[in-house]
Formats: structure tokens, sequence, C-alpha cells
């Protein structure tokens, strides 16, 4: 009986311990993966959730990719380049004209200012999945356009995520988000 209980308690506290790392949601990378999938929350949970995210290590020139309602957010800091190429693109050149920001009025247009989550545009985040037929896009300058590739049948988007050339018919999307702090940025 005692041993029982002992282990019952041994349980309880594995749990809590377990709980207690998982709930907090601070995605710092690919490692966080595992532990959200070990929760294994219920479709139903998992529609609703919103994480906060520590963006604190990234820095300018590289991206963080956190796993959002099963699907990857990049992340990224961008450097003083990626800033000025995207801002200095006409409206006309591109394919999609929509901000396609959650966060921006319906009728933004896709001008970079509508697109990041700061004024000065140093922070985009958009859904990590090509807007062709759902691939995940390869980042860090990657493609014709500085921007991220999608090799599954070659879209290539500019450093703001908007589609230049390719089969995806539109921009990477741009999820609910905000920032809680300097450092800290809320999905959903
Ligand atoms: S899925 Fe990305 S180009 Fe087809």
């Amino acid at each position: 009986m005692a041993h029982a209980e002992g282990h019952g308690d041994e349980t309880r506290r594995d749990f809590l311990y377990i709980a207690t790392g998982a709930t907090g949601a601070v995605v710092a990378g690919a490692a966080v993966w595992p532990l959200i999938d070990q929760m294994n929350p219920s479709a139903d949970v998992l529609a609703l959730a919103s994480i906060e995210v520590d963006i604190s290590g990234v820095e300018p020139g590289t991206q963080l990719t956190v796993k959002w309602r099963g699907k990857p957010v990049f992340i990224r800091h961008r450097t003083d380049a990626e800033i000025e190429a995207a801002r200095a693109v006409e409206l006309g050149d591109l394919k999609d004209k929509g901000a396609e920001n959650a966060n921006a009025p319906a009728d933004a247009t896709a001008a970079d200012e509508n697109r990041t989550l700061d004024e000065e545009g140093r922070w985009l985040v958009m859904m990590g999945v090509c807007t062709h037929l759902g691939c995940v896009p390869l980042g860090d300058g990657a493609g014709d356009f500085g921007g991220w590739f999608c090799p599954c049948h070659g879209s290539h988007y500019d450093t703001s995520g908007r589609i230049r050339v390719g089969p995806a018919p539109k921009n990477l999307p741009i999820p609910t988000a905000v920032f809680l702090d300097d450092t800290t940025i809320k999905l959903g």
C-alpha cells in the first residue's frame, strides 16, 4: 500500500514537471517540437492554442522556425539589406498585391510596410507553407530574390515573403501575431 502510494506521488510529480515545462510554450527552435508532440493535445485544443515565442536569441540575418497549430512559422530578424530590398519593390511588380496579413485590414496592399510586425521592418513572421501545394520553403536568402525558395515546383519568394516567380499564387501568409514585449512574440 505504502509502495503503491509512493509510486502514485512519483507519477504525479513527473506529470507536473512535464506539464510545467510545456505550458510556458516558449519555443526555441526545433528542439521543442518533440515536447509539443508528447503533450499530444486534442484537435480542438490545438486549433485554439496561442504560443509565446522568445526571440531574444534571433540575430539579424537569421530565422527561427517554430511549430504552431501543426504548421511551421518562420520568424525572421531581417538585415538592413533585406528591409531595403523589400521596400524598394514596386507594387506593380508583384503577382499577389494583397498583404495576406491577418493583422492588417483586408484591403491592405502587399507593400512591405503592411507585412512586417514592427514599423521599422526588422521582424517578419509568416507561415512557412508554400501557397502552391504546401511544401516548406527553404530560407536564409534562398531563391532568386534573396528570400525563400520552394524547391517542390520552383517558387521564389522575396525578402518580404511575397511570391515573385513560380507557380505559387499567393504571398506567404502572415498569422495573427503581436509583440508582448521587446523579446516576446505571441502567435494566435
Ligand atoms: S509546393 Fe511550393 S512550388 Fe509547389
